[in-house]
């Protein structure tokens, strides 16, 4: 697939068919999430790939199943979201938060390497790492979009990432910034449209 087709085609997938991931596509993915930038070149990361079932089962038992239209109410005015396709978006993700990932045929937990508290960032080169692992997570998506695939991906909350450290058994000095879900698309799904952004009004030459 041509570049940028494959940016163009990676979209948000939450529904997906039932259908294994070969291991030869996962590693070519991961191989690709390891040539992404990286702030001081080490590259400390590693890729929990689950696609045992009841592993799968067991590291989301956690996250919520679904949620009433109150609270999805109070969820969009707590979270100060307006705008309506952004509310169209949420209203499109939050209920299949568990789904999303337990129906893809793998879930990736990236880890990266924590050299100083990501959550009480000094400055903002402490969060250098933090960076340089969401530059392999897009790698990741990328990656999956040209192998015919496309992936979802949930930020933990509350004692998710925990949790997940427990069932996984990573150690303690590695990092999770999300689960990300890998699978093949369903063929009557459209994603929910991108904003439409008049990219020459965002670009600005010399001076804002
Ligand atoms: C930093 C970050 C955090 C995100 N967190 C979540 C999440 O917790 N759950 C979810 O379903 N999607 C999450 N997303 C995906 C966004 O909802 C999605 O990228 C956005 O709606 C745009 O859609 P698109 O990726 O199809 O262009 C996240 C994306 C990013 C970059």
């Amino acid at each position: 697939m041509e570049f940028y087709e494959v940016i163009e085609k990676r979209r948000t997938i939450r529904d997906f068919k039932n259908e294994e991931i070969p291991q030869d596509v996962i590693t070519r993915i991961i191989s690709a999430a390891f040539k992404a930038p990286t702030n001081d070149h080490m590259r400390d990361w590693h890729y929990i790939v689950i696609n045992d079932k009841d592993v799968v089962l067991k590291l989301l038992d956690i996250i919520p199943k679904g949620i009433s239209d109150e609270d999805m109410e109070k969820l969009l005015k707590d979270w100060n979201l307006n705008d309506n396709e952004q509310q169209e978006a949420y209203k499109n993700a939050v209920p299949k938060q568990y789904r999303m990932l337990f129906d893809a045929s793998c879930v990736v937990i990236p880890l990266l390497k924590q050299k100083v508290d990501i959550l009480k960032p000094d400055n903002v080169s402490h969060l250098n790492g933090f960076a340089s692992i969401w530059c392999s997570i897009e790698n990741i998506f990328l990656a999956s979009t040209a192998e015919g695939y496309a992936c979802n991906l949930r930020v933990p909350l509350g004692d998710e990432a925990d949790y997940a450290r427990k069932v996984l058994n990573f150690p303690d000095d590695y990092f999770m910034p999300c689960f990300i879900g890998i699978g093949r698309p369903k063929d009557d799904i459209s994603p929910i449209k991108q904003k439409d952004i008049n990219v020459k009004e965002r670009i600005h030459y010399n001076k804002w």
